[in-house]
């Protein structure tokens, strides 16, 4: 008897894109490409070796007309359903906002593709369980855009929190002003929920643990503070809102240990302290020509050019100028051109989190990424927030109410 596999039968089925690609690059749908994905996500697949702008779906004629030109697709439409019955499309990216995130994921693993979705994952528990069931039924995988987990930084203080025994103790803040969300879609929408969520799969997985209590007080959209207990003794504080100066960086994280520390500012500058052989770092490879002035001035350089980038917007909110300026230090005229998207935006691991997942498609390994169940947590554990914040006091959370994570070969 022949020891050779044989041929499949001249009848059976093509092999399909969710679990055989025999291909160098995979095919990209997006579906939705508003602000943030025309941002990141669409210029990033359109540069990266192993992704390809196949289609674009959006309900804006003007964005499809200026993609269309930009990228190539091989067609845009405002019709999703065309983007999901294509065979040619392998991995959907979904942007839409989060009212449509549960719908469309839905959708595009029933249609058997690949799928990436921005957070929140969904708003709702009835919403995620039927993500949770829609996955499990799935042959392709699905991702939520936590990219926080592939920011270099981050990736690092995971590897060293590695070494360590618990508590741990973490203290995130995420502040910026941000007047824009105060109108139309966002003015009554939680941030904890479509921007908080954010930091609790990443502190969720940092600390490979789900809380075990919940207490969050504040307003209910803009601005928060959140006290998480782990089970281990480990413990997170959370600031989140939309508070502060323009002069100051958005985000920055502290882990404390019994004897070691490691720090995070705006995902640049990295202290480590306590790790015996590891030392500070700066990731700052995206910041292009302005790398070696950030080295060598500091926060202070990138705080005061960030300024200077956004002087136009300030100006337009109407906010004093003086109000947004640090004196005492001056690095000049901003340099020209500073045309594109600012050379200070920080690297949060937007474009190696989706690279990964079309990697892994191509090679039909399981991703890293967010899957659902820690879509379904972060949105828990909001939602948790938000009744501790309705209730006054702090909420017990049972992660174990989560259906087990579903093991794909
Ligand atoms: N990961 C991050 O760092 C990050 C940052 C910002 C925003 N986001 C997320 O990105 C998502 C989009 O945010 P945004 O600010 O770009 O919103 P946006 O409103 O600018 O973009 C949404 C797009 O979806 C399109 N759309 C709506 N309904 C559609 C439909 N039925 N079919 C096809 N297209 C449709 C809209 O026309 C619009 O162009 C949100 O979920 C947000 O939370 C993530």
């Amino acid at each position: 008897m022949s020891a050779l596999p044989m041929a499949p039968p001249p009848s059976a089925a093509p092999p399909s894109p969710a679990t055989s690609p025999a291909r160098a690059v995979a095919r990209v749908g997006f579906l939705g490409v508003g602000e943030f994905i025309s941002y990141q996500h669409l210029p990033n697949v359109s540069l990266s070796a192993v992704g390809k702008v196949h289609a674009i779906c959006d309900l804006d004629e003007r964005r499809l007309g200026a993609h269309a030109a930009r990228y190539r697709p091989a067609y845009t439409t405002r019709d999703s359903a065309r983007l999901l019955a294509d065979p040619e499309v392998d991995v959907v990216i979904i942007g839409t906002k989060q009212d449509l995130h549960a719908r469309f994921i839905v959708e595009a693993l029933d249609a058997g593709k690949w799928v990436m979705c921005e957070k929140p994952m969904a708003e709702t528990p009835e919403e995620t369980r039927r993500v949770i069931e829609a996955e499990r039924r799935a042959k392709g995988r699905l991702a939520i855009g936590f990219n926080r987990r592939f920011a270099p930084a981050y990736a690092r203080a995971k590897r060293l929190l590695a070494t360590q025994k618990p508590p741990v103790y973490i203290n995130y803040r995420l502040m910026f002003p941000s007047p824009q969300k105060d109108v139309g879609f966002y003015a009554e929408k939680a941030r904890i929920l479509y921007e908080g969520t954010h930091i609790f799969d990443l502190v969720c997985w940092l600390l490979d643990a789900a809380p075990e209590r919940v207490y969050m007080t504040g307003d209910l959209t803009r601005n928060n503070v959140c006290v998480l207990d782990f089970p281990n003794g480990s413990r997170v504080s959370f600031i989140c809102g939309s508070m502060g100066s323009y002069c100051l960086w958005k985000e920055s994280m502290e882990i404390f240990t019994p004897y070691a520390a490691i720090t995070v500012s705006e995902f640049v500058d990295m202290r480590v302290r306590g790790f015996p052989g590891e030392f500070d770092a700066f990731y700052a490879p995206h910041l292009g020509q302005y790398a070696e002035e950030v080295r060598r001035h500091g926060l202070d350089f990138y705080e005061v050019r960030k300024c200077q980038e956004m002087e136009a917007e300030v100006r337009a909110l109407k906010m004093p100028w003086e109000q947004a300026v640090r004196p005492g230090r001056d690095f000049g005229p901003l340099p020209a051109p500073m045309n594109g998207p600012s050379l200070l935006a920080p690297d949060k691991g937007w474009k190696p989190s989706v690279e990964h997942f079309l990697r892994c498609f191509l090679e039909g390994t399981p991703p890293r990424n967010a899957d659902a169940r820690a879509g379904a947590l972060s949105t828990d554990v909001a939602l948790c927030a938000l009744d501790s914040l309705a209730k006054g006091i702090p909420l017990p959370f049972a992660a174990t109410a989560l259906p087990p994570a579903v093991e794909k070969r």
